[in-house]
């Protein structure tokens, strides 16, 4: 599923309230199998519950936020070890199989500052992975990549789509929402304005997402 929409419509902010970054003032949110309702009734558990959630729900933010001090492995490891309690051998199995897949094998004991973007990218991307997320968040995950690394992150983004992962994905970049996308929303100024599967990009029903098309 693609978000769409001018800077400023709500695209961050509406996926930091999917994984509970942020916490709603009011409305439902089902996702991953859990309920929440806000206010939530039981405040003083929503802390927790929001922390399993983003076990289960994934975010690959735009600026990376890889631990500059930690080899690429150590990234991958991190979480799955002290937040799952993942066994070692199994998690560094698991390494060795994401860098693999994302064409980044030879980068396991590199920093992250040694890495082109389109590396980093990549690299959070199966930092994201090693928790098995039911959904991955992607906050303009090309935002910073050239036309070539796009498409290779679209190529991933494809590859993942078929494990079954949901994936939501804003992007300003319209091409490469017509490669990835089967659903879209489009906002503006913190409102759905229009939603549906993908032919939405070439037929969109309303002529605010139509004007946005032609940018
Ligand atoms: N923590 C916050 N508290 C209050 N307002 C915020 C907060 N974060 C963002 N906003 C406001 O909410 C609106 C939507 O911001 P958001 O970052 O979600 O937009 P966006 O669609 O992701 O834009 P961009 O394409 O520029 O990244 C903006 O008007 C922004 O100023
Ligand atoms: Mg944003």
């Amino acid at each position: 599923m693609v978000l769409l929409g001018p800077s400023g419509a709500g695209k961050s902010s509406l996926l930091r309230l999917l994984n509970l970054l942020d916490i709603p003032d009011a409305g439902t949110l089902t996702i991953a199998g859990e309920q929440f309702s806000f206010p939530d009734p039981h405040p003083g558990k929503l802390q927790k519950r929001a922390q399993a959630l983003r076990c289960k729900v994934g975010m690959v933010f735009q600026q990376y936020h890889l631990w500059p001090h930690l080899t690429v492995e150590q990234n991958l490891l991190e979480a799955p070890l002290k937040v799952l309690g993942m066994d070692k051998a199994r998690a560094r199995d698991k390494v060795g199989e994401l860098l693999g897949q994302l064409k980044l094998a030879d980068k396991r004991q590199a920093w992250p500052g040694s890495l082109s973007g389109g590396q980093q990218q990549r690299v959070a991307i199966a930092r994201a992975l090693m928790m098995n997320p039911e959904v991955l968040l992607f906050d303009e995950p090309t935002a910073a990549l050239d036309p070539e690394i796009t498409k290779e992150v679209a190529e991933i983004i494809l590859q993942l789509g078929k494990t079954g992962i949901t994936q939501v994905i804003v992007t300003h970049e319209v091409g490469f929402a017509r490669r990835v996308a089967t659903r879209v929303a489009y906002l503006e100024q913190g409102r759905l304005v229009e939603y549906g599967d993908a032919s939405l990009l070439d037929h969109p029903q309303t002529r605010r997402l139509a004007e946005f098309l032609t940018h």
